[in-house]
Order: structure tokens, then sequence, then C-alpha cells
């Protein structure tokens, strides 16, 4: 061969473990892949067991048609595949693979087991299934076992590409994928039962179930599910299942979302872009909803062939699909939701009328207090006036007067000029230093301990940080089958709702959380993350109205900050307007 030929091409080892870097990331992916398989298999029962978070096994165990000698040898080759066969056929999938491209993937960077027996063949479940041993995409050995159904045992993965064992992340994020993974074929799957075991301990148990809906109950509880809006509609060309989270139950992050195109878990853009719109001005702008949308397209109609791991889709009417769902969303969000919305208008009510003090108009006594301490009162009876009454001198502490605008803002005067605060930033900030830098999150007892039921995530992720989760002084224990106990809480967290707490806070734990949260803001450590979201759950809501005590405690909490001027995300607490700021804007 001369020097001039350099091109060769690359034997088909070589090829396969490159195809492999493709479809598999990490352990999570064979996990996917091996699930899907048994998925197509017709399996109703299919069993998940890792160990060292898959890098050393991943067993899939199912309960499906099984595979005589010839495919199950064939079922390794790359492009093989019984799923299509012509050219047409990947016009209309059905099927989760089609490819023929994943056990021959895995089985080129790990060393595999496979046990399997043809389901029809009535010896099979004695001796004349088949043990297959492959190492790096060679065949090395073969003999007869009893056997039923297919169990696939993958180990030492990615033995021979150590770039890509080094790639792979904790064992914490890398099983916190791997759950997710299950999760997402757990919940477009509700037919099929579902065990996961990780390191020999039990994480998920589901047994198959009578329809979706009890499918998200089995994996998230009740709780969650009744905090969903259930909606259904379309025609044979798409149709939607959904169930989307009420606006008044919304995540500081998108661990509640998944979206399936004809049982596929995948992500997209445009769908979520979607349901986004359709919450548009129903939730904070910071915030995310929840929701799980399950979409049917004629196959057809939708390419499913776009994505290395099959985690994306191309709609032939995407534009059709996103206003269905924008509209069909919309629509749901407005009936169901009727009574938050009439409740957020109280601001839209008091809009035009400076509320001053307290802000409960029946509260008169109080007035007269905050009279005699000097604060300004406003026209209570629909008068959009103000006016200053005068200070009158008091031998005890007098408290600085302050003027509610409406939302979350309140007005004060300060060193001669004014300033304006989010009293809600304002809290987070005070809560945020109390909770991280003073430590001061002593503990206190719960009167009536509280359960709180999570998804498989987030569950494992608490119960791996319960020790991080007593620093911050809240005391919580296992309880068993994804739900846990929170026995005591800090002070500032005594008045928090415990369920909506614990929950963020595990999803802030998962690394999906933490990442997002860290490229979003300046908090560049997981105890800030946390600190943060707690100071969230602490703080007065944006619908309290604030009183005189709360203001003046809240304005000396805030000068004995730190950082008074951000709240933890970075976000003003205070704005001033000094006396030379105020005289250049009337130009005097
Ligand atoms: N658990 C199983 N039970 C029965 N047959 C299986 C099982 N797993 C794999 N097979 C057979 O092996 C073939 C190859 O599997 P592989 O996952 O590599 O490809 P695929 O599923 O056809 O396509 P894709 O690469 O898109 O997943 C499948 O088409 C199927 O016939
Ligand atoms: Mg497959």
């Amino acid at each position: 061969m001369s020097d001039m030929n350099r091109i060769k091409v690359l034997p088909v080892l070589l090829r396969n473990k490159i195809a492999a870097g493709e479809v598999i990331e990490r352990p999570a992916s064979v996990v996917k892949e091996l699930v899907e398989n048994s998925i197509d298999a017709g399996s109703t029962r299919v069993e998940i067991s890792v160990v060292g978070a898959g890098r050393r096994i991943i067993r899939v165990s199912d309960n499906g048609s099984g595979m005589g000698r010839e495919d199950a040898l064939m079922a390794f080759e790359r492009y093989a595949t019984s799923k299509i066969s012509r050219e047409e056929d990947l016009e209309r999938i059905r099927s989760m693979g089609f490819r023929g491209e994943a056990l021959s993937s895995i089985a080129a960077v790990s060393k595999i087991r496979l046990i399997t027996a043809l389901a029809e063949d009535e010896t099979a479940v004695g001796s004349n299934g088949l043990c297959v041993e492959i190492v790096g995409g060679e065949t090395k050995s073969e003999k007869l076992c009893p056997a039923s159904g297919t169990t696939i045992e993958v180990k030492d993965l990615f033995f021979n590409t150590p770039a890509r064992r080094k790639f792979l992340k904790s064992d914490a994020t890398e099983n916190s994928h791997i759950i997710d993974a299950v999760t997402r074929e757990a919940l477009s799957h509700f037919t099929i039962g579902f065990i996961l075991r990780i390191d020999g301990e039990e994480s998920m148990s589901l047994a198959p179930a009578a329809s979706i809906k009890e499918r998200i109950t089995q994996v998230y509880g009740k709780c969650f599910v009744d905090s969903l809006i259930e909606i259904s509609a379309g025609d044979e060309e798409f149709s939607i299942h959904a169930f989307l989270g009420r606006v008044s139950n919304v995540r500081s992050n998108r661990n509640g979302q998944f979206v399936f195109i004809n049982s596929r878990p995948v992500r997209d853009q445009a769908i979520n872009h979607a349901v986004y719109t359709a919450y548009k001005d129903l939730i904070p702008k910071d915030k995310h909803p929840v929701f799980l949308v399950y979409l049917y397209v004629d196959p057809e109609k939708v390419d499913v062939n776009v994505h290395p791991a099959k985690r994306e889709v191309r709609f032939e009417d995407k534009t059709g699909i996103y206003n269905f769902i924008l509209g069909t969303a919309r629509e749901a969000l407005r009936d169901a939701d009727m009574d938050f919305l009439s409740g957020a208008t109280d601001g839209e009510r008091i809009k035009g009328q400076y509320m001053l003090g307290s802000a409960t108009a029946d509260n008169s006594r109080r007035d007269a207090n905050d009279n005699a301490n000097g604060v300004l009162t406003a026209g209570r009876s629909g008068g959009d006036v103000a006016h200053i009454a005068e200070p009158s001198g008091l031998p005890y502490e007098v408290w600085t007067p302050f003027l509610y605008l409406g939302e979350t803002f309140v007005a004060v005067p300060e060193k001669g000029g004014l300033a304006i605060i989010d009293y809600h930033a304002a809290h987070e900030r005070v809560n945020y230093e109390r909770l991280l830098i003073r430590k001061d999150a002593a503990s206190h007892r719960m009167l009536f301990p509280q359960q709180v039921r999570l998804g498989p995530k987030e569950y494992n992720a608490v119960l791996n940080n319960l020790q991080l989760l007593t620093d911050f002084g809240i005391e919580a224990e296992d309880f068993g089958h994804g739900t846990i106990i929170v026995r005591s809480l800090p002070e500032v967290l005594m008045a928090a709702d415990v369920n909506e707490l614990i929950t963020d806070l595990a999803s802030c734990i998962t690394d999906d959380g933490a990442t997002s949260h860290r490229q979003a803001g300046p908090l560049s450590d997981l105890h800030e993350s946390i600190a943060a979201r707690l100071a969230c759950h602490s703080s007065m809501r944006g619908r309290e109205t604030p009183d005189m005590a709360r203001v003046n405690e809240l304005l000396k909490d805030l000068a004995a900050c730190d950082e008074p001027d951000r709240c933890p995300h970075g976000r003003p607490t205070r704005i001033r307007i000094s006396m030379n700021e105020l005289k250049k804007m009337f130009r005097k």
C-alpha cells in the first residue's frame, strides 16, 4: 500500500465503540435502552438493579417475548433489529427502538451477559434458555441455561473507554439520572410494573396501573396528583392528555416537567414554550410550572429519528401542535384557577388607594395606634389622598412611618430621602443571613411531625443529605416508601408549608436543581442555594400585607445584615433616593 492511501474503513468493533459514544453517555443511558427493549418485547414487568451507580452492574430483567438462539446472537450486531425492515417503516415508528444500535453500542463498551428464552418455547423454562457472554463487543461464551423472558447484565461500563469513564459524575448524580430515566419510562408505560433497586435497596416498586393518573399517584403520591388539573383534548391527528400544576403550585426549577410523545419521553422546546406561554402572567416570572404532557401524534406525522438517544422528535405540523397545546392548556388553567385569579386581583382592588400601617381596613384600634406613632394615613373610605399625621413625640420607641404601595412594596422616609423596599426580597435577605451566616437555625420540635411524600429522585436526594438538612435545623427521617417525616424546623420556617418546603429543597439538592440554580444566579455553593430556598419559604409572601410592627422589625433586621441591599438571588431589596437626587429630579 502506498503512502498516498491513508484512508481506511475502521474495523467493526472500533466503529461500534465510536457509535456507543453517541448513544451511551452514562449508566442511565444503558438503563433507558434496556428498559425500552423490555417494553418493546411486550413485558408486563421490568426489574432493574444497579450496583455502584451503574458503573459496576446494571441488570434489567423482563417477562417479555425473549429471543431464540439466532436472534440472541444477532441482537448485538450493529443495525440488527426486529422492529423495522423497510424504508417506509421508518416513517411510522410505533416501537421505542428502531435503529438496532443500542445493544451493539452497550456491548462495545462493557461486559455483557444475556440470558433469554423464547416465550413460545414451551421447553424454554427448563434448560433451553441461552446464556451468552460478550466482552467489549466480542462473544466469549455461549451455553444453555434455564430462563424465561430476558435478563441483560451489563458489567464494568466504559472499562475500555477511560475518557468516558472519567467524565462520569458522583454516584449520587449518576443514581439520580438512573432514577430519572426509570421514572420517565414508568410514567409513560403505566400498564407495566417496574422495580428499581439501587445497591440492593428498593428505590421504586410500581405495580401495573390502570391509568396514567394512577401511575403518577404511585410515583409522586396522592397529594401531588390532587394538585394537578387533568385535561384531554384533540382528534386523530393529534391529541393531548395532560396534567398541569395549578398556578398556586409552582417550583423554583424545572424538575416537575415531563413531556411524552407517543409514550416516548422527550424534551421538546416547542411544547415547553407552548405550556409556559399558557402560564404567562399567571405565575411569577422566575417560577416554573409543574406539568406532565402526553401528546399523541399520528406516527406518520412525527419523525423520531433525529436524536442519537431518541430524546427529541420533529413534527410535520409544529405550529399546529404548538397552537393546539397552548390553546388547550390556557383554557384549562383559566377555568380551573378562577378562584386563584379572583384572589390575585386583591392588588387590583386596592390600586390607587394607598394602604398604610395595617392594611386590614377594619383594624381601627391599630389605626389609632399608628397615628399616635406618627404614621402616614390614607383616606380609607375610597379616598385616594394620603396625609401625614403629626408625630406626637411619645416617650417610647417611635416607629418609622411607612407607606404601603401595593404588591410587595413599601416606601419609608430615610436620611432625608426616600427608600422603596421590596419587603419580600428584604425578608429573604434577613432570613438567608440568619440561616447561613448566623447559623441561627435552632430546631423547634413540631407538635405534629409531618410526613412528606416525594418523587423517587427527590426522595433519594433527601435521604442522602439528611445531615445537610440538620445543618439548617431541619430534622427529618426516612419513613419508607418515598416518604420522609419531618420532626423539627428552624424558628424562621415554623410557618412554612412543610410539603412545599421539602419538595423544593429536594429538587434543589438533586443535581439538576443545584446546577441550574448555580448557573442562574450568583450562589455558588449548595449550602448557599439551600439557605436561599429556605429563606424564600420563610419570607412574607407577596400577597400578605405588612403591618407597622412587621415593617419596623424588618427595617431593623435589614439594617443589621451584612449585605442589606440585595436578596440572596441578587435582586435589590431596596432602592434609595436621596434628597439630592430628588432635587435633581425636580430640577432644583
Ligand atoms: N429484552 C428484550 N427482549 C426481547 N428481544 C430483545 C430484547 N432486547 C433486545 N431485543 C432484540 O434485540 C434487537 C436489538 O436491540 P437494540 O436495542 O440493539 O435495537 P432496537 O431496539 O431494535 O433499536 P434501538 O437501537 O433504536 O434501540 C431488538 O430489535 C430486539 O429484537
Ligand atoms: Mg433498543
